[in-house]
């Protein structure tokens, strides 16, 4: 099996088995928190996986006991990940993981309930992002694409060019914002799902994430 399907020139569909059950999981309004951490957790391991096998590394060369060898640096000081707050956090561990010389810069943005509409509040300003470093940006969902756009508005401010975007369900009007906004992102992403609702939930979409992995809101 396949594991990841091309959808359009920005957009990458994981269809790795353990993900694709993860999400599953994940998706069921049965799922206790533990159930749905342990299945963030392993769809979050391989988005990582993925995601990262398109950061670079330039050759080099290993001394072992018996001889030489051809090796690879990781270039991961090249990278900031991006844990949009409060659910973005759900994917950082294994991305931090892989790239552990990556810089960490937190954005917190959260919709206001009322009109959907993305609202900052940290940090009032990024530091500078110099010599073209390659964002990775972490958010499971993407409803209306305005938190991720915003998000991505302050790296564009603050210098930045290249982005990734590890991603558990999207919606198509997410998505086409997002490739509009910014037509050189690659987006890797478990599930594209046709609609929002008029809260502009995700449907059939999972829930509120933030909520779900952390334990809180209503159904708390
Ligand atoms: C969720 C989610 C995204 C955003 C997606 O965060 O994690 O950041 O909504 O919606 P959008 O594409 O319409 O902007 P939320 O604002 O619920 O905050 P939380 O992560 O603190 O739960
Ligand atoms: N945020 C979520 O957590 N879920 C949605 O469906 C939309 C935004």
């Amino acid at each position: 099996m396949e594991d990841l399907m091309q959808v359009s020139q920005n957009v990458q569909l994981l269809t790795h088995p353990v993900a694709q059950a993860a999400l599953t999981i994940l998706r069921d309004v049965t799922s206790s928190r533990t159930e749905f951490v342990r299945a963030n957790n392993l769809a979050a391991l391989i988005l990582a996986l993925e995601v990262t096998s398109q950061v670079r590394a330039s050759p080099t060369k290993v001394v072992t006991p018996l001889g030489t060898a051809d090796g690879r640096i990781l270039l991961d000081d090249r990278v900031i990940l991006v844990p949009i707050l409060r659910a973005g956090m759900a994917l950082l561990d294994p991305f931090r993981l892989l790239l552990p010389r990556a810089q960490i810069y937190h954005i917190g943005i959260r919709r206001d309930e009322s009109t959907a509409l993305p609202e900052r509040y940290y940090p009032k300003d990024l530091p500078q992002i110099v010599g073209g470093k390659t964002i990775i940006l972490l958010d499971p969902m993407l409803a209306t694409g305005g938190s991720v756009c915003d998000a991505i508005d302050q790296l564009k401010g603050a210098g930045a060019e290249h982005f990734f975007f590890a991603n558990v369900i999207a919606s198509q009007e997410g998505l086409n914002k997002v490739c509009e906004y910014t037509p050189q992102i690659k987006i890797v992403t478990l599930a594209i799902d046709a609609e929002l609702n008029d809260q502009k939930y995700i449907v059939p979409g999972l829930g509120d994430y933030g909520d779900r992995f952390n334990g809180t809101g209503a159904a708390a």
